[in-house]
């Protein structure tokens, strides 16, 4: 990564720190570039860090950073930032309002999508509303492609520093389960 790319980072989460006003967009840029404004992601393959429990944003990114959760595209970015500047992140993203257009609700999918969530219990750890605590991440407002991307991961294949109490939960749920549940966290919460 460029030197003056990661200079501007640094300087952005000392502004948070001082507790200083973040200045939009230019201090968050390097997030922004993939994440989208405010952390609200427009590529489908890539998650909205908008809202999302600062706990949870805290983990992921020194896992990122220490090479546990294997993330190519973001760990040069994540290079050489400090546990300060991390948790200055953190703070930021989990602030930022959540800003969601997924288009169309399909009412099958919702109604499925639901179902399986009441079954498997999803909102007692992330929520009824779907939008986390803690080290539980937000699935409300996440992009669909995502959230069914991942679901298969943790149930078919857990990547190395994904949390395993995600595998036994999604054991046995067929893919067009997943399919529903991704459509309906996509489409709730706020
Ligand atoms: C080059 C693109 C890129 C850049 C730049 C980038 N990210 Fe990411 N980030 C990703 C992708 C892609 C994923 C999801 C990878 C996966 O697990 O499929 C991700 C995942 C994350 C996650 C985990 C989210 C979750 O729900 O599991 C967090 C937190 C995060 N990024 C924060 C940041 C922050 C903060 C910055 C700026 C310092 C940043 N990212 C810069 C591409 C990027
Ligand atoms: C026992 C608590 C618990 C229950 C119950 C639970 N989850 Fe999770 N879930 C977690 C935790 C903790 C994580 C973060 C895992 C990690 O760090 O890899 C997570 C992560 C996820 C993610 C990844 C989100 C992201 O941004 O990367 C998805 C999707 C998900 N859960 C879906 C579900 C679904 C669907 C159900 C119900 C069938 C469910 N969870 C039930 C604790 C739970």
């Amino acid at each position: 990564m460029r030197s003056d790319a990661r200079a501007a980072l640094a300087a952005l989460a000392t502004a948070v720190l001082a507790g200083g006003a973040v200045a939009q967009p230019a201090d968050t840029a390097l997030c922004t570039t993939c994440h989208g404004p405010g952390g609200n992601s427009a590529a489908p393959a890539v998650p909205s860090i908008a809202g999302q429990p600062a706990a949870f944003l805290e983990n992921q990114l020194v896992m990122i950073r220490e090479g546990l959760r294997e993330l190519p595209a973001m760990a040069p970015v994540m290079r050489g930032l400090s546990d300060a500047q991390i948790s200055a992140l953190a703070k930021h993203y989990a602030t930022q309002p959540v800003n969601y257009a997924p288009g169309p609700a399909k009412p099958e999918l919702m109604a499925r999508g639901a179902a399986v969530s009441k079954g498997g219990q999803c909102g007692s750890c992330h929520l009824p509303d779907y939008r986390g605590q803690q080290a539980v991440p937000r699935l409300g407002g996440q992009q669909e492609v995502y959230l069914l991307a991942t679901m298969k991961m943790y149930r078919d294949a857990p990547l190395p520093g994904r949390d395993t109490q995600m595998q036994n939960v999604l054991r046995g749920i067929p893919d067009a389960d997943l399919a529903a549940l991704a459509h309906y966290f996509s489409h709730t919460g706020k």
